[in-house]
């Protein structure tokens, strides 16, 4: 826009202002600042300013300077939007993720809950949509060909593992949880599956480190698969078990290592056993389902617990 035409917001349209005008007594031009005429006691108002040579008023600062200030505030936006996007991401809130202040059904969200800390969901996957190995089946529509007492009868009684000539199972297998989830719990797990296993806030494995070691990523996933439900925290056991030992085996200690060395360790949990019929619990068969590297995470864990004293 030519600025004979500009409209200046005192004066309106000044004709006769051209940018051929030069400096006043003062060294002023239109865009010296308004700091400057401070500077030299003078205001910005139009009486203060003297009259350009050949007439015509001074104007006020320029409002194309607004420009560069509104550049650096889109600027400034885009920054913040893409740090706000990157922490985000790394703390694992983005949007996708279940709203944690959301309210949700206490008995949903806590069989959602369960699904994840007795490990259902390490052998049918998060929310039960399967994948992790074909033994095991999805339980997105068992809602529709299993009743409920079906469904809360099978948590219980498992299905029993078929015994193999290595000593351990053939395959994974739905282990028995009568004596190891409450009558509660297992009410939980069977409306959680009913309503088709939801979405849970806050009901995810740990996220297992990296760069720590074999040790604390194997006591991650010590939890992550649910193994302290059977075998006590820290692996001290006393969880009782209808079977000839009386209670589910502790894990560590002097003579647990002795018979067990690293490789036997991996062999169990691999494939699992037959201790007798339900309500007898047996160890599962972790084959197909937990990966090697995280067997020897396991292992080198297992190896640092203290066992009964
Ligand atoms: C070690 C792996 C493993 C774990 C852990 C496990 N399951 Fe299973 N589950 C299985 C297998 C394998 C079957 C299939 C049993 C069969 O029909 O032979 C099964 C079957 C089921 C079924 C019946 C599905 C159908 O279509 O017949 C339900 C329901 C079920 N599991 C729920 C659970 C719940 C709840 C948990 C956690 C408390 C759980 N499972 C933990 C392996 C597992
Ligand atoms: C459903 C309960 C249950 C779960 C879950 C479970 N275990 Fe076991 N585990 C047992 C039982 C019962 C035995 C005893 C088996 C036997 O005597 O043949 C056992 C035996 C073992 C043994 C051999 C110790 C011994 O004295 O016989 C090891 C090692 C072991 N489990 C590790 C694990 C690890 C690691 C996990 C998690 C990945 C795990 N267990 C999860 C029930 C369980």
């Amino acid at each position: 826009m030519p600025e004979s035409a500009h409209p200046n917001r005192w004066f309106g349209a000044n004709p006769q202002a051209t940018s051929s005008q030069g400096k006043n007594q003062h060294g002023w031009t239109r865009e010296t600042p308004a700091t400057w005429r401070s500077a030299l006691g003078l205001t910005d108002k139009p009486e203060d300013r003297e009259p350009p040579e050949g007439g015509g008023y001074w104007y006020p600062e320029s409002p194309k300077k607004k420009g560069p200030i509104i550049a650096a505030i889109v600027i400034l936006a885009v920054i913040a939007i893409a740090v706000g996007w990157i922490i985000g991401n790394a703390t694992g809130g983005s949007s996708s993720q279940p709203n944690l202040a959301a309210k949700q059904d206490p008995t949903i969200a806590y069989g959602g809950r369960l699904f994840v800390s007795f490990a259902c969901s390490a052998c049918h996957g998060m929310q039960g949509k399967g994948g992790v190995d074909a033994a095991v089946p999805a339980l997105a529509t068992v809602s529709s060909s299993m009743s409920p007492v079906q469904i809360a009868t099978i948590i219980e009684d498992g299905v029993p593992g078929q015994a193999a000539s290595n000593g351990g199972t053939t395959g994974p297998y739905m282990p028995t949880w009568r004596n190891i989830l409450s009558k509660e719990q297992v009410a939980a797990l069977t409306a959680y599956i009913g309503q088709g296993l939801p979405p849970v806030a806050g009901a995810a494995p740990q996220g297992v480190p990296t760069g720590q070691g074999d040790v604390s990523a194997g006591q991650v996933l010590f939890l992550n698969y649910g193994c302290e439900n059977c075998h006590g925290a820290n692996g001290l056991g006393g969880v009782v078990n209808p079977s000839a030992d009386g209670t589910i085996p502790p894990l560590g200690g002097k003579d647990f290592n002795h018979e067990f060395p690293t490789q036997a360790i991996k062999d169990v949990i691999t494939n699992g056993s037959v201790i007798g019929k339900n309500p007898i619990t047996s160890m599962p068969h972790w084959g197909g389902i937990i990966p090697p590297d995280q067997l020897t995470q396991l292992a080198a864990y297992i190896q640092t617990l203290p066992g009964p004293s």
